[in-house]
Formats: C-alpha cells, sequence, structure tokens
C-alpha cells in the first residue's frame, strides 16, 4: 500500500505548542508528515528559516515519521514532488475559515491544472480548545514585553525567544 504523505506547512515563526498539537493529531491519519516552512519574507520573519528548522527538528525529535524542510515557490508543486497528496492546516476559529477556504480551492485549483494533474485535498485539524487563541504573533508579542510564554511553546524556544528580544535590532519586526 502507498504511504500516506503530508505535508503541514507554515511560516512556523516559531513553531508553537498549538503547532505541536495538530502534528500529533496528523501523525494519527498520516504514515509520514513533513512540516514545510514556507521560505517567504512577506511576513518579515523574527527567526531565519534555518534557525525555525533546527526548533522544529528539536521539538519532533521524539516524534517518528516527521521531517522539515523549507519550500519556495508553489506549496501544491513541493507536495507533489514530495509525493504527498494532502495539505494539514490548523482551524483555530471562525476568523481563520474565510483564508484558509480561499487557500485550500486555490491549492486543489492549481493541483487539478498541473503538468501531472495530480490531486491535492486540504485537510484540517482543530487543536485542543487551549491553543485555539494562540499564534505566532502573540508568542512574540508576550516575550517581547516580559511575559510567561512557558504554556505556549517549549522552554527552549521560549529562551531563543528572550535571546532574540535581547538583541535590540529585533524589535523593529513587531
Ligand atoms: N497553533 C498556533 N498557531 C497557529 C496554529 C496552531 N495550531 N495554526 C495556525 N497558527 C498561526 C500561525 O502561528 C500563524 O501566526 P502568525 O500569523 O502570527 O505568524 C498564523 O496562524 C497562520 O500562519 P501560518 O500557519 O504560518 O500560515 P501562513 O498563512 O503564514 O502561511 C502558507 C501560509 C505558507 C501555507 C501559504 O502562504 C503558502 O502556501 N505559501 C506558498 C506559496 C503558495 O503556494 N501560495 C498559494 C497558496 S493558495
Amino acid at each position: 500500500m502507498n504511504e500516506k504523505i503530508a505535508i503541514y506547512p507554515g511560516s512556523f515563526d516559531p513553531l508553537t505548542n498549538g503547532h505541536l498539537d495538530i502534528l500529533a493529531r496528523a501523525l494519527k491519519i498520516f504514515d509520514k508528515i513533513i512540516v514545510a516552512v514556507a521560505a517567504t519574507e512577506l511576513k518579515k520573519p523574527l527567526f531565519s528559516i534555518a534557525e525555525r528548522l533546527k526548533m522544529i527538528k528539536t521539538a519532533t525529535l521524539n516524534l517518528k515519521n516527521v521531517e522539515a524542510e523549507s519550500f519556495s515557490g508553489l506549496l501544491v508543486d513541493y507536495a507533489l514532488q514530495k509525493k504527498a497528496n494532502a495539505l494539514i492546516r490548523g482551524l483555530r476559529a471562525v476568523s481563520d475559515f474565510e483564508y484558509e477556504f480561499q487557500m485550500a480551492l486555490m491549492n486543489r485549483h492549481l493541483a487539478k491544472h498541473s503538468k501531472n494533474q495530480n490531486h491535492v485535498e486540504t485537510v484540517y485539524l482543530m487543536p485542543d480548545e487551549k491553543y485555539t487563541y494562540l499564534s505566532s504573533t502573540l508568542v512574540k508579542e508576550v516575550v517581547r514585553l516580559g511575559g510567561d510564554a512557558k504554556n505556549f511553546v517549549p522552554k527552549f524556544i521560549e529562551l531563543a525567544l528572550i535571546k532574540k528580544f535581547k538583541s535590540s535590532h529585533a524589535k523593529i519586526y513587531l
């Protein structure tokens, strides 16, 4: 039987416990998940791609069947290249829906009209209620202002955030 491979794309700037929650749920459905860090500067990331990948790899060290990579270009092309026919996204609240709906349909269209006329479906998973209000931006804001982020990110990521904000130029990112 073919291996069921899914891509979990995002900016992961940084990875949060909410992302890890989604990943754990996705692993119950798929044989392999590739956490794919989008190489886009649109969001002016705080962490470099290499830093984000290292964080993801460290946080998922104990999870079998998880890989982390960066990608550029269209997500569907990357998914097809990886022989994945599913994209994982977390749906935290109704406010996520409209953007996600557009993205899922656009990705479906792009895949269908690609050279190989492939099929890519987006699978939405709901995180635990305690993570429904979480976002990477909020975590950065909390740490930057001296708040406690221990319930939102792994400890080593909280420390990496504190270190980053100690260098004054990082403040321009928020
Ligand atoms: N827990 C915590 N936070 C979560 C979360 C969860 N379960 N699920 C989503 N989020 C947060 C993220 O932390 C992020 O927060 P931020 O905005 O504060 O950084 C936000 O929700 C959503 O961002 P993310 O999941 O990183 O997605 P994105 O919208 O930044 O990225 C891509 C979307 C990368 C998947 C999309 O732009 C893409 O596919 N790009 C490639 C180019 C392409 O193919 N474009 C056409 C797409 S139709």
